[in-house]
């Protein structure tokens, strides 16, 4: 077997990055390790700016021959990728759960499926894409979208081939080529998707895969001057870095950044379904940007609403995420299960009480597994002013506050620097409509969570994000939109 091979459960992965259709190899190399046990997975390419510009040299030498393949054939190679994917939907989950620790059963059931969804709704819609033509005094004025170029994808850990084929289909579809960089904490189903469009037939430079570590591989793409558009979901201190260096260039960027999104229950809810609605915020061990980790609750159901929580989070099964009866799995990294626990314990010293779960004792779910388990924690007791309260803590840590009246929930639900999402329970049909009016947050649920349709606009307000992708969205973002007049009979009219 190559020294580049590593194999994750059965499945062969390809540590390499992927560039102009070939796998590269660097010097260097990090170790990727899985959360699971601490086992190493492989030795994966470590880029940095040669990468970068091998890469960005491919995306741009393939951009004409893409841009000018017509729309249906595009959409057929997109089709084909999609049905890669469920081909090996399979693999594609179990190296996922080795990679980030997130359970098996999602990523089968769910996150795979959406995987290959996002290829087939992006082509689907590359097909419908039109606006109508204008009229005016004579002449014909056409919107057309032309491709922009190439396109750098950064994604995080804790949804990689999510994250990254919600980006990558439509950049791809819209005629863009495409350079990912996916988190060094969950590099392998990249370098499966990279295999996977090259048996699909995607040709080669379409689709670059650079491995590496932010500040190397990621800061030497971003920054690079050929680059069209950044697209980039993670951490709002990286957004920064990244915008910063994208304004060297002007480099349109696209950022979705997280949040610390509310969750209000009024009085008048379904109480039992307000309550399942909270313990969905454990999911994926909280390590899901649209959380929604403040529990907002009206005084007279806080009692019960408190009691019923606690009882179903505390029972809630933390373990191995490849089995079919675990709730909640480890956390991506030690290195975020250590950041968690500072929070917490920073919140308990600041007053706050842990209703459930709180910092571990010796060994507690560590022990078991050797991995970086977290207890699901209910946090009781906390100031709105608070850094539990104000900062995203990228775990399976909830704050529980109470409310008397509809305006201090709406004031208390706005009162971050953050907009991304907000749940509503209420059985109130004009007090939802009321409440969502004045939240500002770029996703709205009343009494469900999570729900999401492709055609629908996603991203944050306030530091949750820059942008929107999502259905046309995503089609302007990764498109140069162009407007063409024409005057019919070389009629103008001066005037
Ligand atoms: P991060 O934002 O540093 O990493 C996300 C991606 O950005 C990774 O691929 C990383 O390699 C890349 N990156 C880092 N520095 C870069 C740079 N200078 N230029 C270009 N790319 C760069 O997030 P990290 O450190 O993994 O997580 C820290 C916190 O971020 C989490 O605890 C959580 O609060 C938040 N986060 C939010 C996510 C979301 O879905 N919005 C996802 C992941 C993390
Ligand atoms: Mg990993």
């Amino acid at each position: 077997m190559s020294e580049h091979l590593t194999t994750v459960a059965h499945v062969p992965v390809d540590t390499r990055h992927f560039i102009g259709g070939e796998r590269i190899a660097s010097a260097r190399t990090f170790t990727d390790v899985s959360p699971i046990d601490g086992t190493p997975l492989g030795e994966i390419a470590r880029g940095g700016a040669p990468e970068a510009d091998a890469a960005v040299a491919a995306a741009r030498a393939a951009f004409p021959g893409w841009a000018d393949t017509p729309r249906a054939e595009r959409a057929r190679l997109l089709g084909a990728v999609a049905d890669g994917v469920e081909k090996r939907l399979e693999e594609l989950a179990v190296v996922e759960t080795h990679d980030n620790g997130a359970l098996l059963r999602s990523h089968r059931r769910g996150v795979m499926p959406r995987v290959a969804h996002n290829f087939r709704f992006f082509a689907d819609r590359l097909l419908r894409l039109e606006h109508e033509d204008f009229e005016t005094r004579g002449h014909t004025q056409h919107v057309s979208w032309d491709p922009a170029g190439p396109c750098v994808l950064i994604t995080p850990w804790n949804a990689p081939l999510l994250l990254a084929t919600w980006k990558a289909a439509p950049a791809l579809a819209a005629g863009g080529t495409v350079i990912l960089k996916p988190s060094e904490w969950s590099p392998l189903t990249a370098s499966l998707l990279a295999d996977i469009a090259t048996a699909a037939g995607l040709p080669p430079g379409v689709l670059n895969v650079v491995q590496g570590y932010g500040p190397e591989a990621g800061a030497a793409l971003v920054g690079h001057p050929d680059v069209r558009r950044v697209s980039f979901t993670g951490s709002v201190p990286t957004a920064r870095r990244i915008a910063a260096s994208a304004a060297a260039h002007l480099t349109p960027l696209s950022l979705e950044l997280g949040g610390k999104s509310p969750l209000l229950v009024f009085a008048d809810a379904d109480l039992e379904l307000a309550v399942d609605l909270a313990v969905q915020q454990y999911d994926n061990a909280g390590q899901v940007c649209l959380a929604a980790t403040r529990i907002l609750v009206e005084e007279p159901v806080a009692g019960e609403f408190t009691h019923r929580l606690a009882e179903k989070a505390a029972r809630l099964r933390q373990g191995d995420p490849r089995d079919a009866t675990t709730d909640l799995g480890p956390l991506v990294h030690p290195r975020q299960r250590e950041k968690v626990d500072g929070f917490v314990r920073r919140a308990l010293e600041a007053g706050a009480r842990a209703v459930v779960g709180g910092p571990p004792g010796e060994g507690r779910g560590a022990a078991r597994t050797g991995g970086p388990y977290y207890p699901p924690t209910l946090l009781t007791d906390v100031a709105q002013d608070s850094e539990i309260v104000q900062e995203e803590v990228f775990g399976p840590v909830l704050t529980l506050q109470t409310f008397t009246t509809e305006d201090e929930a709406v004031h208390l639900a706005n009162d971050t620097r953050f907009g991304l999402a907000a749940t509503v329970a209420t059985g109130d049909h004009e007090r939802a409509r009321r409440v969502t009016a004045r939240l500002v947050a770029g996703t709205v649920w009343v009494n469900c969570f999570y729900v999401r349709d492709l055609r629908a606009p996603f991203g944050g307000s306030r530091q949750s994000g820059v942008g929107r992708e999502g259905g046309d969205w995503s089609f302007d973002f990764y498109c140069d939109l162009k407007t063409t007049v024409s005057a019919p009979n070389g009629w103008t009219d001066h005037a």
